[in-house]
């Protein structure tokens, strides 16, 4: 049988990632194990999204089930899981409508579609401008990457969808400079993950609110990384007390079985009639069935608490660490998306950090050069929490 490596890897993948120099091959709860049999504790949840861990038993039984009964049928068809998932966001959040995708970028997509259909609807064409955040992060679709923050995403492949501007993330004055009847949406992240893990302030949340008001704009909050439950909220909305006008949702919706969702109200969804936007695999009874499952768990009140709880306990033990090693110079976020950012002696040393991490037995997130970004499961269980802890240290000690 053919032996696969990571050298495989340079050989036969386009190379538009540069994976670690192991290759996982099986997980469970928080602990994944590689090739060689060495074990790794989970500090990433592969980017937020298992959040029960890795093959849970409970979501494992179901993707059984449904895969024994049912995966796809197409949107020419309705199914059951589909139903219930849609029932359940609804009755969860502040949506009265559903549309579900594959990937955060595609629910973004939908959202700043919707928004601009709308706009159109209700006001005419001039009313396109979308006002989005620096170093914000929506996806990788030419729409999505134009309207995210960052030019190293968006630049080099030819003209851009029109109409977008970028300001600085938690700046209401420099959104009221932008801001115009011409403005459909504003999109944000309410805590930016990928840029470092930056939670908006409440006041700048609650000030959007009231410019997209004034304005007839619409407000679109990307909980792709935020939501379920990740916050320590089922949605990171819900922290802030601040209603959006479409919610986007993916990454933990089923724990690694792809889906996402797109969540607004009734008056809104009006705009998306028969045919003007659609998906072959979004919604399927497969993934639908999963994701039922995990937000039945996830939304669970004590189950909050307790990402909650965790989080304090994360948020002090970087901060112990960091009282003798000096590695950081804040440790922020909420629930269980936390971000460290690196001293001045460790300027742009994130990756590296990481790449040191796994050697340690322990696996973590860079979120930009400086910030070592932790978003371990949700559930993880006390004993893999505390080993985790103690590898990471060991990394941190091994450096001075
Ligand atoms: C806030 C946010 N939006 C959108 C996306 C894109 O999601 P996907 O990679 O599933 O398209 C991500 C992925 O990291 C994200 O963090």
């Amino acid at each position: 049988m053919t032996q696969y490596t990571r050298a495989t890897f340079d050989q036969v993948l386009i190379q538009n990632y540069t994976p670690a120099d192991f290759i996982p091959v099986r997980g469970k709860g928080s602990t994944v194990w590689d090739q060689d049999g060495k074990d790794y504790i989970d500090f990433t949840s592969g980017v937020a999204v298992n959040s029960l861990g890795h093959c849970p038993d409970e979501v494992v039984e179901v993707l059984k089930r449904q895969g024994e009964t049912l995966w796809h049928s197409s949107n020419w068809f309705t199914s059951e899981p589909a139903l219930e998932l849609a029932s359940k966001l609804i009755e969860l959040t502040f949506a009265e409508r559903v549309m579900f995708a594959n990937s955060g970028a595609e629910a973004n997509e939908a959202a700043l579609k919707l928004a601009r259909r709308y706009a159109v609807d209700h006001f005419g064409y001039q009313k396109s401008k979308i006002i989005s955040f620096k170093q914000s992060f929506h996806g990788r679709t030419l729409f999505t990457v134009s309207v995210g923050g960052q030019p190293k995403y968006s630049d080099g492949f030819g003209p851009k969808p029109a109409d977008i501007v970028h300001v600085p993330f938690n700046d209401l004055d420099a959104v009221k400079a932008v801001i115009d009847d011409h403005t459909c949406a504003v999109i944000i992240e309410p805590i930016q993950g990928e840029s470092g893990v930056l939670p908006a302030t409440q006041a700048f949340l609650q000030g959007l609110r009231q410019l997209c008001d004034q304005y007839q704009a619409l407000l679109i909050f990307d909980e792709v990384q935020t939501g379920i439950g990740r916050s320590g909220e089922f949605f990171a909305y819900m922290h802030y007390g601040v209603v959006p006008d479409i919610l986007t949702s993916a990454k933990a919706l089923a724990n690694g079985f792809p889906i996402s969702a797109m969540l607004t109200s009734d008056k809104i969804s009006k705009s998306f009639s028969p045919g003007v936007h659609g998906t072959t695999f979004g919604g399927n009874p497969l993934a639908c069935a999963v994701a039922v499952k995990v937000v039945d768990i996830i939304s669970q009140p004590h189950f909050l608490q307790q990402v909650q709880q965790r989080s304090k306990q994360l948020i002090e033990a970087l901060e112990k660490i960091n009282q003798k090693a000096k590695l950081f110079t804040t440790v922020r976020g909420l629930g269980l998306l936390i971000g460290a950012e690196l001293a001045a002696e460790y300027q742009d040393k994130a990756a590296e950090l990481r790449n040191k991490a796994n050697q340690f037995g322990v696996m973590l997130l860079v979120a930009g050069p400086n910030v070592l970004r932790f978003a371990p499961s949700l559930n993880i269980s006390n004993e893999e929490f505390a080993l985790g802890i103690q590898r990471f240290e060991q990394m941190v000690d091994s450096l001075a």
